[in-house]
């Protein structure tokens, strides 16, 4: 019977003949053991997707999408996107299709199906999907139509007919489906901390009376437990004195009033515009910051992150430092945050570079394009992807809860 040789065998055989010599030759000297084969090596362990990274600490990680199914122009409609999400997300967010405007271009129209697909693509992969817009609170962003909207006799009766039935159609519309919206989106003035103006405040009488009956009615058409987010955009860089006080203002109003709001979201668009020497990476007000969100979550608030993505304007052209300086900032900011148990979910305004919004609207001064997401155009990693990762593990775990 032939004896056997494995694979190792046949190497040991090999290199015993190819030593010695295939026959005669001899030296009489007896040939060297032959090399041990090399240890296979280990297999490379799975990328641990973002979200689970998260969920080891009863966290979230997710994302916004975008667009129409055209794959020439949004992430929704790229395969490779939605694979992307369905690997590193356990949330995603509209980017655009639950805003008041693009589900009523016009006042006799109410169109769920961009959304209503979205729904069903986080659906059938497992992942939540949370609301953003219902009411932007600024006329450029609003129905271009309201302003010649016709409110009726009575205007105050008429807006607010119109407002109720708007945040009840969309809440009611999800149902138990989505379980976090942002009710009210950058009412603040960054520049004076007041209160933007528009025309339902102006027949309202204040824009506290938008925006507290937007609330009131979103509590009142959600099931109970769904999260009522106010989502805005100060920052943690200097400068952002004015509207963080606006805000904070803004909430403490609400809560004073009994207005029914569970959350603020920090959207959190940051922007490295000078470099400080002692990092190399971006400036920012760490105490002024931290003073916010304490006042913030004294009011028995929550926080979530809901649109992350690094302008790095001030970093050098060579991509290398630009990923590396805009990871830097990541992790400092993520730690910082991440310092609150009030935060739970955090989602970025974008898995890959190309489709990021910051394409369209801030271009550098050496005109490459941004890099705010953690995948570049190629959907590789960048640096950013991993402070991502590395602030989730650094962080302590929150109490668990319903995800
Ligand atoms: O879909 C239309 C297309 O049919 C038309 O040809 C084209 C040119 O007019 O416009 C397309 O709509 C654009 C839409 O994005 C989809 O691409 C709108 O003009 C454009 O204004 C809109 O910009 C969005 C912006 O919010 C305003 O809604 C960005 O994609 C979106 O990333 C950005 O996201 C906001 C958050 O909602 C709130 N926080 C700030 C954040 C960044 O601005």
């Amino acid at each position: 019977m032939m004896a056997r040789i494995g694979r190792r065998g046949v190497l040991e055989l090999g290199l015993a003949l190819t030593v010695g010599g295939c026959g005669g030759g001899s030296t009489g000297t007896p040939a060297p053991a032959p090399a041990p084969a090399p240890a296979p090596s280990p297999p490379t362990p799975p990328v641990t997707g973002l979200d689970a990274i998260a969920a080891s600490r009863n966290m979230r990680f997710g994302s916004t999408v975008g667009g129409t199914r055209n794959p020439a122009v949004s992430s929704f409609g790229s395969t490779d996107y939605r694979a992307l999400l369905v690997a590193q997300c356990g949330l995603i967010v509209p980017e655009n299709e639950l805003k008041w405007q693009t589900l009523s271009p016009t006042p006799d129209v109410l169109d769920f199906s961009a959304a209503d697909d979205m729904l069903a693509f986080a659906t059938e992969n497992g992942l939540a999907m949370r609301g953003h817009n219902i009411i932007w609170h600024q006329n450029r962003w609003l129905p271009q139509w309201l302003a010649s909207h016709d409110f009726g006799a009575d205007k105050e009766a008429g807006t607010r007919a119109l407002i109720s039935d708007h945040v009840t159609a969309v809440i009611g519309h999800y149902g138990s489906s989505i379980r976090s919206w942002d009710v009210i989106n950058e009412a603040v003035d960054p520049a004076t901390g007041n209160l933007y103006s528009t025309v339902l405040s102006d027949n309202l009488g204040s824009a506290e009376a938008v925006i507290d009956l937007a609330f009131t009615t979103a509590r009142a058409a959600a099931p109970p437990g769904t999260q009522l987010v106010y989502n805005d955009y100060p920052g943690w860089e200097h400068g952002n004195d004015a509207h963080r006080a606006g805000v904070l203002k803004l909430l403490t109003g609400m809560k004073a009033r009994g207005v029914p709001i569970d959350a603020f979201g920090v959207q959190s668009h940051l922007g490295i515009g000078s470099i400080d020497p002692a990092t190399g990476t971006g400036p920012y007000d760490q105490s002024g910051w931290r003073s916010f969100l304490d006042a913030v979550v004294a009011l028995g608030l929550d926080l979530l992150v809901t649109e992350l993505d690094v302008r790095d304007d001030a970093l050098p052209s060579d991509i290398a430092k630009r990923d590396q300086g805009v990871a830097n900032y990541t992790r400092a900011y993520l730690d910082l945050m991440f310092g609150y148990p009030q935060l739970r979910d955090v989602l970025v305004w974008g898995m890959v570079d190309s489709f990021s919004w910051l394409q369209r609207e801030e271009q550098r001064t050496d005109g490459l394009p941004a890099r705010p997401n953690p995948y570049d155009a190629g959907f590789k990693a960048k640096p950013m992807r991993q402070s991502i990762a590395d602030a989730f593990t650094a962080t302590a775990a929150r109490a668990k809860e319903a995800r």
